[in-house]
């Protein structure tokens, strides 16, 4: 069978440090994975190896059944989406920011689809002429979930997505996580070392060392 993500026997070594080694991992459509693990034990480098940032020490990640390294880098990163932890924003609006993304694969979005992403992840702000680097940590942590979701991706991998937020904003970005696991047709991965989020989102939870738990 094959499935939406599959990470075979994945290891990672720095410095003649094992990080980690025989990582497996699949994900499929319309499914949600949880990474979790003691800081440092390599979850935000698995996500890395994922998207063909970092290349493991051994071990492959095949993407719809075929080796991330066949893919055009370009196709690869419009597929599968990282959001990292702390979401940056670059200078300029809202509005250059979701365009951003856009941007790089040649394409451009109306007005409306704009408004949309930004309701799909409930900012409903009327925030697309503001400075990005103004907005808070979980306005513009939302604001990156919406510039992944414009590309369409097939995956999106989300790590620690909250755990630079207060409480409040943490309900909102949770929030609009939820919906985009709802209503997408997407596998997601998604680092955290909370719980009760693991529990709220994920179908499964991996541990870093290979060992899986169910819910
Ligand atoms: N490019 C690199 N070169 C050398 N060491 C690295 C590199 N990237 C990561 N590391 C090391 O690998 C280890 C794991 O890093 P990683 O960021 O994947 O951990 P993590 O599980 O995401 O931790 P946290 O929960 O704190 O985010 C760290 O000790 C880090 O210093
Ligand atoms: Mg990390």
């Amino acid at each position: 069978m094959t499935h939406l993500l599959e990470l075979r026997n994945i290891s990672m070594k720095f410095n003649d440090t094992v990080l980690f080694a025989g990582f497996d991992l699949d994900l499929e459509i319309n499914e949600t994975v949880g990474i979790t693990g003691p800081s440092g034990s390599g979850k935000s480098t698995i996500l890395r190896i994922v998207v063909n940032l970092l290349t493991p020490t051994t071990g492959t990640v095949l993407f719809k059944g075929v080796s991330i390294t066949e893919y055009e880098p370009r196709e690869l990163r419009r597929k599968m989406i990282l959001v990292p932890q702390e979401a940056s924003m670059f200078p300029g609006t809202v509005r250059d920011n979701l365009q951003w993304g856009l941007s790089i694969h040649k394409l451009h979005a109306s007005e409306g689809k704009l408004e949309s992403a930004l309701e799909e992840v409930n900012l409903n702000c009327d925030c697309l002429d503001d400075i990005a680097g103004n907005l808070s940590g979980g306005e513009k942590q939302r604001v990156a979930l919406a510039r992944a979701l414009l590309l369409e991706p097939e995956v999106l991998l989300l790590d620690e997505p909250t755990s630079a937020l207060d409480e409040k904003s943490t309900l909102m970005v949770e929030s609009a996580i939820g919906s985009i696991i709802a209503e997408r047709k997407i596998g997601v991965l998604i680092v955290t070392h909370n719980p009760a989020q693991a529990k709220r989102f994920t179908d499964r939870l991996v541990k870093i060392t290979g060992e899986q738990e169910g819910k």
